[in-house]
């Protein structure tokens, strides 16, 4: 549905965009990952056509980013969704779907169904101007399904959103995708929100790829032998287990949980069983710790690795 070609954009001296290729699958969910200035505001902008690329392409279902012909398949919200604060939500997304080419009668009867599909509808005399930050988001995400899209482009869809509200918009975008086959990139910062939703991924630090793959790969290459383990005397236990070869690391939490990485899980195993035999100890917790998208993304950008 989308891919980049040596995407690059360049403002003055500074590359924003760096040489970027990049695929997202039609039907999927992929997320778009990275810190704060890694250039995913701008590729999403040459994706919808909002900025030129310095060089390279990008290409919606083959056809050129930003055409006419992308556009129509593309439905995007930005991050601040610019809405005219004098409209009623309901004559917004009206002027909304008229100008993506939807006649009278059928942009009064779209403007329903998204009122209904974002819970606005109770909203759609007020106008825009007085929303919240998390109002103004979920019409912003209306107005980017007016024109059926097949592909929705999201910047930050859920930043400004309390618990409730991303969970709803969550929820709407698994149904989006689920029901609809409609494929969504969405760059987020609130990675275990992301996690739940996605199939997918890109991470781009300084403009660049780092990481693409899905979801699943992506964990499997990062996977450790990790486990988390708590016994009714723990002290032995770390001073058991922390002499042995095959201990890469061991932990202790705050809720005074052991964490250890190994290289061997079978031999850690015996030797856990060994020690609790041997000793008459209780065992309370022993986990097998997957990892986290979070986790992923420290790693891969090298910051804080605290465990
Ligand atoms: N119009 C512009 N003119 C000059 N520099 C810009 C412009 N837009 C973005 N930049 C710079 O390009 C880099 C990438 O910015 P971008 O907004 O794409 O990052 P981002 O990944 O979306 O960050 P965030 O997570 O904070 O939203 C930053 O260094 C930014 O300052
Ligand atoms: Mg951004």
């Amino acid at each position: 549905m989308i891919e980049t070609r040596g995407m690059t954009k360049v403002f003055g001296g500074l590359v924003a965009v760096n040489d970027l290729d990049m695929k997202v699958r039609r039907g999927t969910i992929h997320g778009f990952v990275g810190p704060n200035g890694a250039g995913k505001t701008t590729t999403i902008k040459m994706l919808v056509g909002l900025l030129r690329c310095s060089s390279g392409k990008g290409l919606i279902k083959g056809l050129a980013a930003g055409s006419k012909d992308a556009r129509r398949i593309v439905g995007y919200s930005p991050e601040r969704p610019p809405l005219y604060s004098d409209m009623t939500t309901e004559d917004y997304l009206k002027f909304m779907a008229r100008l993506s080419g939807l006649k009278s009668a059928e942009a009064v009867n779209r403007t329903a169904e998204l009122l209904d599909l974002v819970e606005l509808t109770g909203f759609k005399d007020s106008k825009v101007g007085g929303f919240s930050a998390g109002m103004k988001q979920r019409l912003g995400l209306a107005q980017a399904l007016v024109n059926h899209p097949e592909l929705i482009i999201l910047d930050e869809p859920t930043a400004n959103l309390d618990p409730t509200g991303r969970r709803t918009v969550i929820n709407k975008l698994k149904k989006l995708n689920y029901e609809h086959n409609i494929t969504i990139l969405i760059s987020s910062h609130i990675l275990p929100e992301l996690e739940q939703l996605i199939d997918s991924v890109t991470l781009i630090n300084k403009g660049k790829s780092v990481i693409e793959n899905d979801l699943d790969q992506v964990k499997e290459d990062f996977k450790r032998d990790r486990y988390r383990i708590n016994t009714s005397d723990n002290k032995r236990v770390i001073d058991t287990l922390k002499v042995k070869s095959y201990v890469d690391d061991i932990q202790v939490d705050q809720a005074g949980d052991i964490h250890i990485t190994c290289l061997d899980a079978q031999i850690l195993q015996d030797d856990l069983i060994d020690i609790i035999t041997e000793h008459k100890l209780r065992l309370t917790t022993f986990d097998e710790e997957t990892i986290k998208l979070d986790d992923i993304y420290s790693q891969s950008l090298n910051i804080g690795e605290e465990q």
